[in-house]
């Protein structure tokens, strides 16, 4: 793909996202939150040498297979009418942007597709260029995962909010991390909380160095912290030297958009590298294409992309030649439109989703009201429901509906009087009202059951 011209932001008075200060002092070296295995694991004699490749030089690195084979003659992408108003329009891929596409690439990513995205984040969360890097995964999932095990010895302690996105579990557990479980509040990851567990740490027991929250539309809390939620945050982690890993699938999904804690981290580390942020195409251009980008502190992305080179060499390269004309075609701009359309659509679909909610578990339940995000966690309590597995497995089913229990969501399995609900995709005329209806008919039951009616 040829290099994408980026427009950057460059005037405070004209833009929404002016530059943030930049960062002061010697610059970091974040080597020190690397596990063991992660500091002595290196990339591979031909891929360690393949960044070397200069038009100048006479390569006989790589046995990259001759394209001349390849069938692909261009591909054309026919985009539907965009739900920010753009009208149908085609984008071939041809040239070479298609030999990129199709041939092996470098373990981060496509050098357009990162460089267009390095300046997305240098615009959006107001970074200047530094000691930081972007690099691709399939899916922020893959980027998590691997850096998880860049940062964690096997059994380490490990920091996470609760209740917490499911998905991290498996790898966590694989690991055999120590969960420390740091509960949410209504704006999700405690500060207060998070302060309690840091300052109370017993002196003989390994410190945790490392944070894991949703900040934005918590799958599955619902909650977003705010921007000074996320400064008491940082306070806390530069009293104890934290690495926050700030998990953003759904940060486009609200407007405004909620500064980030990659962008606040430089109010208060002076030459930031705490945080590594993870984006996801997810929920803005397709699930199925499994791509995500990892920012943050280069010694942790070159970790990451030690371990995509041993483990996938690297993201499908036609997926991100996808991903990348369509952003060039775009351009920054067209992204961020696509981005509050994608938002807008979402918040429309919560109020009605939430309308019907109210309707029927008023009295008997309550919730945070999303900002962003998919979800409704809904908390039985008030009804007198200590433990919504129980309810989903016998009332709920026996009615007719189906939630995620809240024990899906906690490392230690722990009871929870909460259901996750997602408005993302189901019909609200009528399965989510009849939904609503049928779950507070199984509450009704509990508490009978339960000898409270
Ligand atoms: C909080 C959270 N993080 C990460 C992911 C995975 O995202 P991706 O599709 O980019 O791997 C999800 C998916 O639902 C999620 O809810």
């Amino acid at each position: 793909m040829a290099p994408v011209p980026v427009q950057v932001a460059d005037s405070a008075v004209s833009s929404p996202f002016p530059q943030s200060p930049k960062t002061t002092g010697p610059p970091v070296d974040q080597t020190n939150f690397l596990s063991d295995r992660a500091r002595t694991t290196e990339i591979d004699g031909i891929r360690g040498l393949l960044p070397l490749e200069t038009p100048d030089v006479v390569s006989f690195l790589a046995g990259k297979p001759n394209p001349a084979t390849f069938p692909f003659g261009s591909i054309t992408l026919n985009l539907k009418p965009s739900i920010s108003g753009r009208p149908a329009e085609s984008i071939t891929l041809d040239g070479a942007d298609l030999d990129h596409a199709l041939q092996y690439g470098p373990s981060a990513g496509l050098t357009s597709l990162r460089n267009w995205l390095t300046a997305l984040q240098e615009r959006v969360h107001k970074r200047t260029p530094g000691n930081w890097t972007v690099s691709l995964g399939s899916g922020s999932q893959d980027l998590m995962t691997k850096c998880f095990s860049a940062v964690l010895n096997p059994g380490d302690p490990i920091l996470v909010e609760t209740p917490v996105y499911s998905g991290v579990l498996p790898a966590l557990r694989l690991l055999n991390a120590d969960m420390i479980e740091v509960d949410v509040d209504d704006q999700g990851l405690s500060a207060t909380r998070l302060a309690e567990i840091l300052d109370s740490w017993p002196a003989d027991k390994k410190k945790p160095r490392v944070i894991y929250s949703t900040p934005v539309g918590c799958n599955p809390s619902g909650c977003s912290a705010s921007p000074q939620r996320k400064l008491d945050v940082l306070q806390v982690m530069q009293k104890h030297n934290l690495l926050m890993m700030e998990d953003d699938p759904y940060y486009y999904l609200t407007t405004p958009l909620i500064p980030s804690y990659f962008e606040l981290e430089t109010q208060v580390f002076p030459n930031a590298g705490h945080v590594v942020r993870f984006d996801s195409f997810s929920k803005l251009l397709s699930g199925g294409m499994r791509l995500g980008y990892a920012t943050g502190p280069k010694e942790i992305l070159h970790a990451i992309d030690v371990n995509t080179a041993g483990a996938n060499l690297h993201t499908s390269a036609l997926t991100q030649g996808i991903a990348g004309s369509l952003l060039q075609h775009w351009g920054q701009d067209g992204f961020l439109a696509h981005s509050e359309a994608v938002s807008a659509f979402y918040k429309e679909r919560r109020d009605v989703f939430e309308a019907a909610a109210h309707k029927y578990l008023d009295g008997l339940a309550t919730w945070v009201s999303p900002v962003a995000g998919m979800f409704l966690w809904i908390d039985m309590s008030p009804a007198g429901i200590t433990d919504s597995y129980s309810l989903i497995r016998t009332e709920a089913l026996a009615k007719g509906v189906l939630a995620v229990p809240g024990q899906s969501f906690y490392p230690s399995n722990r009871k929870s009087p909460h259901v996750r609900v997602s408005f993302s995709i189901i019909d609200l005329e009528t399965k989510a009202p009849e939904g609503f209806a049928r779950l507070a008919e199984a509450i009704k039951d509990k508490r009978k059951e339960l000898g409270l009616e």
